[in-house]
């Protein structure tokens, strides 16, 4: 572990966490796939437990966690997890600084530290993507103790009571490892899945309330059709993706829905077979 670090990493860190702009309060949002996903999540936070969020891509799960930021209008910081993710770039980094003349040595608080002694919302993004050795730095930090003690300072911070853990993991996706145990065990886990038929209507209507009604219906109708053959087994999973359902009604308000499911969604397809059958899926839609 470097004491201290160069100039150019030092950059690249400050960039990761040191700007205010990676503290944000969420906006909400979240629509609940069932009547208890949002409030059992509100509940773990409330006790304080960490949560965990396991769902496929874009099925809302950071979504949710900026909409639990917005509810208690609580700062969220977020570390993005890949296998160079780090204790610095967890933690912190020590810099020089210059104080009344004099050269000093200074510890520069990374997200966990700083959202520790504020009370603030950590959201460690992809956990399942960081090296298992990275980790078990947070296992003190994640049950009863609530606390850590600075490798690179020696402090012992204990978390601000309002402090709280959200982590989200897309399970099985290429390059995730499988969580360690000790890990997981500290955290509450929820499943979440993509919406509903009756929930995605809300969403869509809430997202695109100048949207025509028949373009709305279009790509419901669209949508229901995908999830039907990711059911048969034709489809893989990611053709149901709410994000790429959204970024598809978006883009079909100005070019129309045949051309936006191809780019939002056939061609994200890794086979011709099933790009063919979204495109044969949709033609049957329009009207
Ligand atoms: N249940 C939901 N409620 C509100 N918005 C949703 C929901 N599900 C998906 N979305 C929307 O879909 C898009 C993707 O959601 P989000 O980024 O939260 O997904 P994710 O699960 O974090 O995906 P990834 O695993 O790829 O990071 C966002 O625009 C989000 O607003
Ligand atoms: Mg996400």
């Amino acid at each position: 572990m470097e004491a201290i670090i160069g100039e150019e990493r030092k950059e690249r860190l400050s960039r990761r966490y040191g700007e205010e702009d990676s503290v944000l309060i969420g906006t909400g949002g979240y629509v609940s796939p069932d009547p208890h996903l949002w409030e059992d999540v509100l509940t773990a936070v409330v006790i304080r437990r960490p949560v965990l969020l396991k769902g496929p891509t874009g099925s809302g799960k950071t979504k949710l966690a900026e909409s639990v930021s917005g509810f208690f209008s609580q700062p969220m910081h977020q570390v993005n997890c890949s296998v160079d993710l780090d204790a610095e770039a967890l933690l912190g980094y020590k810099t020089i600084i210059q104080k009344e003349g004099r050269t000093e040595i200074d510890f520069v608080d990374g997200p966990v530290i700083h959202a520790m002694k504020n009370g603030h919302i950590l959201y460690i993004d992809e956990i399942n993507m960081a090296k298992p050795e990275t980790l078990p730095i947070l296992h003190s930090v994640l049950d009863h103790r609530r606390m850590l003690t600075n490798p690179f300072t020696g402090e012992v911070i204990s978390a601000h009571p309002d402090f709280n853990v959200i982590a989200a993991i897309n399970e099985g996706y290429v390059g995730t490892v499988p969580m360690n145990e000790a890990l997981k065990n500290r955290f509450i886990a929820f499943h979440v899945p993509y919406l509903g038929m009756q929930e995605t209507r809300e969403l869509l209507e809430s997202e695109f309330p100048d949207a025509p009604s028949v373009l709305i219906a279009t790509m419901l109708d669209i949508s229901e059709d995908l999830r039907e053959q990711v059911r048969n087994g034709l489809l893989e999973d990611e053709a149901a993706s709410i994000r790429s359902l959204i970024d598809a009604t978006e883009l079909a308000l100005h070019i129309g829905p045949e051309r936006a499911v191809r780019y939002a969604v056939a061609e994200k397809m890794e086979d011709r077979g099933e790009r063919q059958l979204v495109m044969d899926l949709v033609r049957t839609r329009i009207r």
